[in-house]
């Protein structure tokens, strides 16, 4: 872009907090504070697509971001589209634009835009339009067409997720930033960022369980943040999850992992039990019981959220049956469905 040439689009993609959105927007800040160094006028747009909703919406963040004033609604995606192309070739502008989470465009429209964008490069006489796409959604490139993906991805950068090392500088820093000096420990932080790497690698989860953990040394008035309170936020930030996972469990799934607490207790935890004492449930509370097909759908899910586990056991020539166990204590989960009145009166049954 410095020396007026067209940059290669750009794909990048990676789990979530690997730092694609944090590392792109430094860089380009960078590279913008050269172009103003240099008396360049610096052409960089960022865009959110959630954050935007529409391919509207998005379109009109670029064309903003040259100066153009375009209505909030009214015109048409191609129009806009053809604004922007003609004042990059009038300015002869140098045009990057970041579209983040772009796989929502994707998703929710079509890749009709992307095609349009990254085909306007031969609609350009003078100046250039590059892309940087951002996604964190892997499977993100199967939805697009051949057309689009061959042109966004003439290069591509993957961010792995992060090391326990990495974690540490990061987490050091912000900690630098966020507790007075010396109330946080160094083996607070070594902790945070070893569960941390060794579980998920995700920059935004191991900065929130260090905050949490500083929240527990407050609370306990603690006058440094110690190996203790990391143990202590990782539990409660796991507890939170769980419960989030039950309160918003579909209403058969609920009365399902009810019928296989209930089972659990007796021992007799095979799939044929727990079902009997799901059509039981059911009907304890008048609703229709759902078919031993779509229920077996719903242990699944459950098992997926990590709230069941289930296991297969052999009886030789008897066949084989599903086992299945709760993972979560039976407390935490009435706890969590006190909300719903239906389950609520069957609880009370
Ligand atoms: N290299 C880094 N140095 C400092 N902070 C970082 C770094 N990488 C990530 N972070 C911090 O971790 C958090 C998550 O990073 P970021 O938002 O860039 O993730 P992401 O890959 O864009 O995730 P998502 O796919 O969910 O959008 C942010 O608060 C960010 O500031
Ligand atoms: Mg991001």
């Amino acid at each position: 872009m410095l020396h007026h040439s067209r940059p290669s689009n750009l794909l990048v993609y990676g789990k979530t907090g690997t730092g694609k959105t944090a590392v792109t927007r430094y860089v380009v800040n960078k590279l913008q504070r050269t172009f103003i160094q240099q008396n360049l006028r610096p052409y960089f747009a960022y865009c959110n697509a959630r954050l935007c909703g529409t391919e509207y919406r998005t379109i009109a963040e670029i064309a903003a971001s040259l100066g153009l004033t375009v209505p909030f609604t009214g015109l048409a995606v191609s129009e806009v589209l053809s604004r922007v192309l003609s004042y990059i070739n009038h300015a002869n502008a140098n045009v990057l634009f970041v579209l983040d989470e772009i796989d929502y465009l994707v998703k929710n429209y079509s890749d009709d835009l992307l095609y349009h964008l990254t085909t306007s490069v031969d609609k350009i006489q003078s100046g250039t339009l590059s892309l940087i796409g951002i996604s964190n959604d892997l499977q993100f490139k199967e939805d697009l067409g051949a057309r689009v993906i061959s042109r966004l991805s003439e290069e591509e950068l993957v961010f792995p997720p992060y090391s326990a090392e990495e974690l540490r500088t990061i987490l050091e820093q912000r900690a630098e930033l966020a507790f007075i000096p010396g109330s946080c420990t160094q083996a607070a932080i070594n902790l945070c960022a070893a569960l941390s790497g060794s579980e998920h690698g995700d920059a935004r989860r191991a900065v929130d369980l260090l905050r949490v953990a500083g929240e527990a040394a407050e609370r306990d008035n603690a006058p440094q943040v110690l190996e203790k309170h990391v143990r202590a936020a990782l539990q409660h930030i796991d507890q939170d999850r769980i419960t989030e996972a039950l309160r918003t469990l579909p209403f058969h799934a609920k009365i399902l992992l009810l019928a296989i607490i209930n089972c659990t207790s007796t021992e007799k935890s095979m799939t044929g039990t727990v079902y009997q004492e799901y059509a039981r449930l059911c009907n304890t509370c008048s609703i229709d019981a759902l078919t031993t097909r779509r229920t077996s759908s719903l242990l699944s899910e459950l098992d997926t959220l990590g709230l069941i586990s289930t296991s297969i056991v052999n009886y030789g020539r008897y066949g084989r049956t599903k086992k299945i166990s709760t993972q979560v204590q039976p407390q935490m989960v009435t706890e969590a469905f006190t909300g719903d009145t239906l389950i609520t009166q069957l609880l009370h049954h």
